[in-house]
């Protein structure tokens, strides 16, 4: 049986003005008519042989995870809060932590709560290919064909065939720049890490113990003082707070000696812009996605979204129009990597 781990503590602002502080893009209906990111997330995890799912998020979330799990009928899942977030290395530790106290040593599957995949059968093949790989002790991230030079995301050059499929990682390389991710991709030898993995709760703690014994520490110590509220494990406010931050990333996956990359072809998307929610939309005739009232005239490839009121073009190409109570973003959809630049301002300047 795996344990689904679902790290949802992100602040998506790349997806500002409808991803805040206070609803961040996981907690919100994106992709989906009906379903959060997060609730698409679980409703992925049907038909495998999972337990309940360990939720770990920060702190002032709490109530938008656990209504979000309740209306998935998951109210008995165990969420960890984050006092502060100190990226995916700690929280990941955190879990596999509390995971071996609960069970032995389980396989872990470590699913980021803003991802999109179209094709769950295809996803669910790649996780049993990985299995036997996780459960000899190797770190399976899942790879997918690079489609640009993206340097948002980590790259694995693939190594051997495994006989049982997949490859062993020659090397991994976190978010390198511009040239090297063009380098990586015209090479064809690399795969995108999707930031989903799958090892054993003790591996991991043992990659991560060699490679930065000081997260380990901060982790194990931020869990003595922990205090448990109903389905909530609150951890200790001023340990966790002395937690280096840093990701999985950087931390193991481009250290460990036991890598293994399994492909994934199952339309995966991480959502991390406004163009990447724009690919992925339905379009219509001109190529333009379409929320709420809008009323376009001679306009193409835009994604315009109005929440409150009208919105009307007339003969704009390739824009980002979002419109909200309290904002409206309108941005090039070449240029909305940068959205993270305003939100940026706008809490520098209070
Ligand atoms: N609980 C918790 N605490 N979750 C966190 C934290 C944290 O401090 N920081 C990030 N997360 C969650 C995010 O909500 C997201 O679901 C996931 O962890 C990944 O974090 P991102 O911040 O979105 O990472 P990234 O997109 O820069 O990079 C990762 O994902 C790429 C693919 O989308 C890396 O794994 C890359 O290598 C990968 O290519
Ligand atoms: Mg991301």
């Amino acid at each position: 049986m795996l344990y689904p781990v679902i790290m949802a503590g992100g602040n998506g602002s790349r997806l500002w003005p409808l991803s805040r502080q206070l609803n961040p893009k996981q907690f919100l209906p994106l992709a989906d008519a009906t379903l959060t990111m997060l609730q698409a997330t679980l409703n992925r995890l049907s038909d495998l042989d999972v337990a309940l799912p360990c939720l770990i998020c920060n702190e002032q979330h709490r109530f938008l995870a656990a209504e979000q799990l309740r209306q998935m009928g998951m109210e008995q899942a165990n969420i960890l809060l984050e006092p502060v977030g100190r990226n995916t290395a700690p929280a990941i530790a955190l879990a596999a932590l509390q995971a071996i106290e609960q069970s032995d040593d389980p396989v872990l599957l470590v699913l980021a709560a803003d991802h999109l995949i179209r094709d769950v059968d295809a996803f669910h093949r790649s996780i049993q290919v990985a299995l036997p790989q996780a459960e000899a002790g190797k770190l399976v991230t899942f790879g997918i064909v690079p489609t640009h030079a993206e340097t948002g995301y980590g790259y694995i050059e693939q190594g051997d065939a495994l006989s049982d499929g997949g490859f062993t990682v020659s090397r991994f390389v976190e978010k390198p720049d511009e040239a090297t991710a063009q380098q990586y991709l015209e090479s064809g030898r690399y795969l995108w890490n999707s930031g989903m993995f799958l090892f054993k709760a003790r591996r991991y703690l043992e990659e991560l113990g060699y490679f930065r014994p000081d997260i380990l520490d901060a982790c194990r110590a931020s869990l003595v003082n922990a205090s448990q509220d109903m389905t909530f494990t609150r951890v200790d406010a001023e340990a966790f707070a002395a937690c280096p931050d840093d990701s999985i990333d950087y931390a193991v996956m481009e250290k460990t000696d036991d890598a293994v990359v399994v492909p994934l072809d199952a339309g995966w998307s991480d959502i991390g812009a406004w163009s990447a929610l724009w690919d992925v939309s339905d379009k219509d005739v001109d190529g333009n996605v379409v929320k709420g009232d809008v009323l376009n005239h001679s306009s193409r490839n835009s994604y315009i979204h109005a929440d409150n009121r009208l919105v009307a073009t007339v003969g704009v190409d390739d824009l980002v129009i979002v419109e909200t109570k309290d904002a409206v973003l309108v941005a090039h959809k070449d240029r909305v990597q940068d959205v993270k630049k305003v939100v940026e301002r706008l809490k520098a300047e209070g």
